[in-house]
């Protein structure tokens, strides 16, 4: 049945406190879910777009504890980047909160309180992984080890990165402790259990069933996977102590799971957000005329469809998503995002590298969208979707407009009482675009919609070339009049139309037309959008090119990050096994001069030098040739192992070795003494 939707609550997944927004998180969550708020907007509906940072959990003290800090430190300063850096982006938030807000606290505690006292929970004793050393128990990623679904090392106690699977610490192989690096001993605690497997067919009944239609298939695919495994009773608590005290008698020292408190968060966000605007939260979250839609991540998805509506449907008082549309995870140029390694685009990075440039990440996100599989950005199609799309055929349709409409009519929207049938019959193309597009975002599928939208440039693009008003305006005043007013309704209809995608160009243009953006429903609707008489405002370009030096500028970046993982990478390779004094005695280690050097034929990485090393003068062949040239490297001195038994290497007896290291990108560089030491000392 379908009911009648009086409003609608928007969530978008609270990031954690513990670093900035990135690209993929943009893509994921972020960017779509502001375009269909905007969209919803435009058709004046009754929306709460909600969002928060989410302070607590692991992570953010790991953070704390590395950058030698307080975990509030940690979250104020990443709260402020974030908050900061969505608003630049111009994600319209009706309210963005944060956990740590004392409305937040009350709600999560009562939330629980309620479930507590209706003995929803299973209190248990068990034994759980405890670090003596650090003196504390070790939940999510306090925990590391071996994964037991792909073998990968470094699996975290919540979660596989690697492979994605959902893990407790006890499935780890050889768990250690990530404070210590200690193998963690068994302690019994006491902790609060959601049964989940009592939820299981009512969950069964209400996705797979109820929802088959119209969820994401990427989404009922894990869900059904998640309910095929069959569902397990799920800690609500944890023994750490930053997060939200757990509101029950002899609890001290236990805290809520962030994943318990986190979700609880849109609920708090959306009270502090009718507070402030003198509103009532309630029928947000609490009447069954709300549509709600969590906007997430693939890594969120059981939080958001098992976990948090069980607890909803345990308290009793809430409304259920109706859809969690979540994407699946962007990678950058071919590889996996990482915030530790930081491959990554960070927004607040972006926003400062490209000032004024926020619509040309929104949109090339938009059209990269990981919406049904995971995707890749790339520099290069950033810079081909502005010049090639927004410059070329958005920018270019409007420049075009609005400068001959100066040029012509000195601003002024000339009459529109002698169209043709055929401008007619664009008129009512571009009146069909509300809808096409409208039906793309209501499936959740940006991409597709963003993709009208720039139809609806093309056409306006296309009705110009044909028509070439450029051209007729010598011989035929009164049907340029027509092809300038045709146009111009066009240019109006995009003010509304881009706004979802592009909201700052938007804005420009609705103030370059000198006009309020239609709303939606008037753009399908409305015979005039931009009436004959109406002056416009001053005319300038909407978007700009993008040269090549600003991406190979992002491009560079890249390569450093890349060359400093290698170089990480390197830097932990294990120690090789311990050797006696003896062994390392045997060595006979001098300082010499490189007096000759030359190519070795056919050889690209072999150069044959003859070098002094104080006890005679010898040939050693080495393996440099790609780090240096022979000019390169006379005169250097080096560190030569002089007892190294001789060996033939392309024909030529080599004498020893020279000591080098390696740069992160694999280049050599000698191991030399830095002093004026005579050739022949010893190294020791
Ligand atoms: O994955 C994350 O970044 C989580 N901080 C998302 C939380 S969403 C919600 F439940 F608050
Ligand atoms: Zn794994």
């Amino acid at each position: 049945m379908n009911k009648e939707i009086k409003r609608y609550t928007v969530t978008a997944a609270l990031p954690y406190t513990n670093g900035p927004v990135h690209i993929g998180h943009l893509a994921g969550v972020y960017v779509p879910a502001d375009v269909y708020v905007r969209y919803l907007r435009s058709r004046g509906r009754d929306v709460a777009f909600i969002c928060g940072s989410d302070e607590h959990g692991v992570p953010i003290t790991i953070k704390a504890k590395k950058e030698g800090i307080t975990p509030q430190q940690v979250v104020d300063k990443y709260n402020k980047i974030i908050k900061d850096s969505f608003a630049a982006f111009g994600i319209s938030f009706d309210n963005y909160s944060r956990t740590s807000a004392a409305v937040h606290h009350r709600t999560a505690s009562d939330f629980f309180r309620r479930l507590y006292d209706e003995g929803k929970f299973i209190e248990e004793t068990s034994s759980q992984y405890y670090d003596a050393v650090a003196q504390q128990f070790l939940a999510d990623r306090y925990i590391t080890g071996t994964c037991p679904k792909c073998g990968a090392e470094g699996a975290y106690g919540d979660q596989c990165e690697k492979c994605g699977s959902t893990l407790s610490p006890q499935e780890l192989i050889d768990p250690k402790s990530a404070l210590s690096g200690e193998t963690p001993i068994l302690k019994e605690t006491t902790h609060w259990y959601l049964p989940l497997e009592k939820y299981e067919d009512w969950l069964r009944e209400w996705i797979l069933e109820g929802h088959k239609g119209d969820w994401k298939p990427n989404v009922l695919g894990q869900v059904k996977s998640w309910l095929d495994d069959g569902l397990r009773p799920r800690a609500v608590t944890r023994d750490l102590d930053w997060g939200i005290p757990v509101p029950v008698e002899g609890a001290e020292g236990k805290v809520l799971y962030v994943w318990f408190d986190a979700p609880i968060g849109y609920i708090s966000s959306t009270k502090e957000w009718a507070e402030r605007e003198g509103k009532d939260w309630e029928p947000y979250w609490k009447s069954d005329d709300t549509k709600l839609v969590h906007f997430i991540g693939k890594d969120n998805i059981v939080f958001h469809c098992i976990i948090f509506p069980s607890m909803l449907r345990a308290h009793g008082d809430y409304i259920l998503p109706e859809n969690v549309p979540a994407n699946e995870f962007l990678n950058l140029e071919g590889n996996k995002l990482s915030t530790s390694k930081n491959w990554a685009v960070w927004l607040n990075e972006y926003l400062e590298e490209f000032p004024g440039k926020q619509d040309v990440l929104r949109y090339a996100l938009i059209a990269t969208a990981p919406e049904t599989k995971d995707n890749d950005f790339t520099w290069k199609d950033f810079q081909g979707r502005n010049n090639s799309e927004l410059v070329a055929i958005l920018g270019n349709f409007i420049n075009r407009a609005l400068v001959l409409t100066q040029k012509y009519y000195g601003g002024v929207v000339p009459s529109g009482e002698n169209l043709t049938d055929e401008d007619k019959a664009t008129l009512e193309e571009m009146r069909s675009y509300p809808e096409k597009i409208a039906l793309s975002i209501e499936k959740y599928r940006f991409r597709e919609a963003a993709a009208e939208m720039m139809n609806l440039a093309r056409l306006g693009n296309k009705y110009l070339a044909e028509n070439e008003p450029w051209k007729v305006v010598k011989t035929d005043p009164v049907r340029t009049e027509a092809i300038m007013y045709t146009a111009l309704q066009i240019a109006a209809s995009l003010t509304t139309m881009c706004e979802p995608f592009v909201p700052f160009a938007a804005e420009k243009l609705a103030q370059m037309m000198n006009i309020v953006a239609p709303c939606w429903d008037e753009v399908a609707s409305k015979e005039i959008l931009i009436p004959t008489g109406h002056k416009i405002g001053e005319v300038s370009l909407l978007f700009e090119k993008i040269e090549d030096e600003a991406i190979d500028f992002q491009l560079q970046k890249l390569e450093k990050a890349r060359m400093e993982n290698i170089a990480a990478a390197k830097a932990k390779e294990p120690a090789k096994e311990i050797i006696t004094y003896d062994d390392f005695a045997k060595m006979d280690i001098r300082v010499g001069t490189i007096l000759t050097a030359e190519k070795v034929a056919k050889a690209k990485k072999l150069l044959k030098l003859t070098i002094d090393t104080g006890l005679d003068v010898r040939t050693v062949v080495s393996g440099i040739a790609e780090s240096f040239s022979p000019e390169d490297v006379v005169g250097r001195r080096v560190c030569v192992l002089v007892n190294l038994a001789p060996r033939e290497i392309r024909g030529i007896t080599s004498n020893g070795m020279i000591l080098m290291t390696e740069y992160p990108d694999g280049r050599l560089e000698f191991v030399a003494p830095t002093g004026d030491v005579s050739n022949g000392s010893a190294i020791s």
